[in-house]
């Protein structure tokens, strides 16, 4: 990858969603990704062109639109505009998001497919397939059903029992029948047209090894290669929604050929609006770079046939293909009956703010292909400490002073330790973007947010303010912490720009890219008044939300007799409600004689066997760690709490409890809106500190 100061052309894609289907969260992980991608060149002052489109042909998208009675077309346009308002929500900023079923993909399809033609790299033969004679219409191997010839569940698919699991062919099936009319199918001779991969094997090979794909995406090639490349059956026969294939009346593009030449045609459109130079971007010897995003699952179209059918047809290949894994739910692969298959518009309605799910993907990501978990809890726990207790506290605790006491004007100190180390950490953050190590620098930037708080905490100016004479270094010390929090915006800008946007107004500056981290704020500038910017997750939403997500109970119960398991009811609150309210006061000395401490969790972990309870281990900066047994494991992944610090009750007698011996308690509030709900201490209090 070219890493030089001048700046870059680069032609940027995600994969092309089916429209025959909704956006949801794991769609949500590969656009997420790309657009934080694409933002972070754009701030460094290269060309960046993000395209995408909606992937409209083929037999599933055809027989849903005559099941609701529209036309094809209606149907992908309803579904266009869906997908279209999605993406908008969740900030993914496509420079021109378009269809496959388009003039520009029709022309580039037919042209490309003649070429082929013309380098002797298609061939016809005539194959056997399945055949609905009522309908009249070859059918897909997932358009014919039956009876399992394992288990003898009937209408199962043709590829797949989804009850005992057994794969097969549709031959094995007892009783078939066609999903489309129910007639029995039949086997017909049909010609299809092949595009010869077999011949290209040696370009194949050649180009895996030239740094293109990912370690684990090249193994998988050598895999491919050592099972040997299969020609590819790139027609169908009609009746099929898609583009006919020149002089073969009757014949139709297979959806998978004409796809990936939908990152063109959407390219060709936005060229034709915007006067760009399309074959500067494709032509066989383009010095522009060309990136495709996409899933682990469809390596096989990216890696084979299409840097084949760009190679013989005479167009560049792409400089790299990123592929990233499947998103799982709670350590699970998404579900309907347990609420977790979850579609972008449902997140919007119960959490409404996509910032949340951008930096959360963006603190998973790497540049691997590993599959990357969404964990309800750890979600909730970690925006609320890293956006909210961490990065936007830096400026909630100092902007008012700045407003009230000094008419909203700056004055920074000449030097700052902090900020130096801020600005140092440009260059490695850059890196870490550019190689999509997101998990990275977002640890990076919190170490940097840590930092800022640890300076504010340090300085203390909620103090200062209340002492006479000290109103200069006040100034001085909140208008550094702006200038910090400044630079976090800038870090975070590409994975969180609508907020990114409100602080630039906010701090009544113009839009940040990288280059800013060499400005600075100034003497005199003027902030504008300091607004709340962010709030908390309400673990509430997340519950509601996959209680609305929870498909037919019904399903749930049936499955649940298979062996898989099943969403667990909601927890019961731990703690009762205090009724301390209506109880007697207690005397100053009542009060002494409990030892609270700041304790940090240095490990948390899962009780084989206790369903509410956590074991932690506390240092209090006693010699020996405590061991304490805490009921929050219904609102606690254990990993999140190692590190943190919280509140406990240092003096309260041992006991021993079925587990083992319990040496303190932490403290934590809940009642029945939610809980529990550990303490942690502001920031600047040290382990071992007494609470008074
Ligand atoms: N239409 C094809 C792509 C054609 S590209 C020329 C397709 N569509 S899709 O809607 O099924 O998926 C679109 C993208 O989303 C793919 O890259 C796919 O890997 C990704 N994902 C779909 N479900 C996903 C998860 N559960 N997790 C992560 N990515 C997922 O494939
Ligand atoms: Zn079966």
């Amino acid at each position: 990858m070219s890493q030089s100061n001048s700046p870059r052309k680069i032609l940027v894609t995600s994969a092309l969603p089916y429209a025959n289907g909704s956006i949801h969260l794991g769609h949500l992980v590969e656009y997420i990704q790309t657009d934080i991608w694409v933002r972070f060149q754009k701030m460094q002052g290269h060309t960046v062109h993000y395209v995408c489109a909606d992937d409209t042909h083929g037999t599933p998208i055809m027989l849903r639109a005559e099941k609701e009675g529209i036309t094809p077309e209606a149907l992908i346009d309803a579904v266009h505009k869906e997908h279209a308002a999605d993406f908008k929500e969740f900030l993914v900023e496509f420079d021109n998001y378009y269809s496959t079923n388009s003039e520009e993909n029709k022309v580039l399809s037919q042209t490309i497919y003649r070429t082929l033609k013309a380098n002797g790299k298609i061939a016809t033969k005539t194959i056997e397939q399945y055949y609905d004679p009522v309908k009249n219409m070859f059918l897909p191997d997932r358009f014919i059903k039956g009876e399992c010839p394992k288990c003898h569940a009937k209408d199962q698919y043709g590829d797949s029992c989804e009850v005992c699991g057994a794969t097969y062919n549709p031959t094995e099936l007892i009783n078939a029948y066609s999903a489309v009319s129910g007639a029995a199918p039949i086997r017909k001779e049909t010609e299809h047209y092949f595009f010869k991969l077999s011949e290209c094997e040696a370009f194949l090979k050649d180009w895996t090894r030239s740094g293109t794909l990912q370690g684990e995406a090249a193994n998988k090639m050598g895999e491919w290669f050592e099972s040997g490349l299969n020609d590819w059956d790139i027609s169908r026969d009609a009746p099929y929604f898609g583009f006919e294939i020149p002089d073969a009346p009757g014949k139709y593009f297979y959806v998978w050929l004409d796809a990936p030449i939908g990152y063109m045609a959407s390219f060709k459109n936005l060229c034709d609006a915007q006067g760009l130079d399309f074959d500067e971007y494709w032509k066989q010897d383009s010095t522009t770079e060309l990136y495709h995003f996409i899933g682990k699952d469809i390596l096989y179209f990216h890696a084979l046939f299409w840097p084949a059918t760009l190679e013989f047809s005479g167009h560049r290949k792409p400089t790299q293909i990123f592929a990233h894994g499947f998103l799982t739910v709670n350590g699970e692969k998404m579900s309907k009956s347990r609420g977790t298959f979850i579609t972008a518009r449902s997140y919007l309605e119960h959490i409404s703010n996509p910032e949340y799910l951008r930096y959360y993907y963006a603190a998973k990501l790497n540049s691997s292909m590993e599959d990357i978990d969404l964990s309800l809890d750890d979600f909730t726990a970690r925006v609320n400490s890293d956006l909210v207790g961490k990065y936007i506290n830096i400026a909630s605790r100092t902007a008012g002073f700045i407003n009230k006491r000094f008419g909203g004007k700056l004055n920074l100190s000449a030097n700052n330790g902090v900020i130096a180390e801020m600005k140092a950490a440009a260059k490695s953050l850059a890196e870490s973007f550019e190689a999509r190590e997101y998990g990275r620098a977002l640890r990076e930037i919190m170490r940097l947010a840590d930092l800022a708080n640890g300076f504010v905490a340090d300085k203390a100016p909620w103090v200062m303010a209340k002492v006479e004479g000290q109103d200069d270094t006040l100034q001085q010390v909140c208008s550094d912490a702006l200038e910090m929090f400044r630079l976090l915006t800038l870090y975070l800008k590409p994975v969180l720009p609508k907020l990114a946007g409100e602080i630039e107004q906010f701090l009544h500056i113009a839009p940040l890219n990288w280059a800013s981290v060499d400005a600075s704020l100034t003497n005199g500038h003027m902030i504008h008044a300091y607004e709340h910017l962010i709030t908390r997750i309400d673990p509430k939403a997340i519950e509601a939300m996959t209680e609305a997500n929870k498909e037919n109970l019904t399903a749930t119960a049936q499955v649940a007799a298979h062996g898989v398991k099943t969403a667990s009811p909601a927890p019961a609150p731990i703690l009762a409600p205090s009724d301390a309210a209506e109880g007697a006061y207690i005397s100053i000395d009542d009060f002494t004689k409990v030892d609270l401490r700041i304790a940090k969790i240095v490990n948390a972990e899962h009780v084989e066997g206790a369903e509410k309870l956590l074991k932690l281990t506390l240092d209090i900066g006693e010699a020996q760690p405590r061991q304490v047994f805490a009921g929050i494991k219904s609102a606690y992944d254990p990993t999140t709490l190692v590190g943190r610090l919280t509140v406990m009750v240092a003096n309260l007698a041992p006991r021993k409890m079925k587990f083992g011996m319990s040496e303190g308690m932490v403290l934590a509030a809940s009642d029945e809106s939610g809980g529990p709900f550990i303490l942690s201490p502001d920031v600047g209090a040290q382990l071992g500190m007494k609470v008074k």
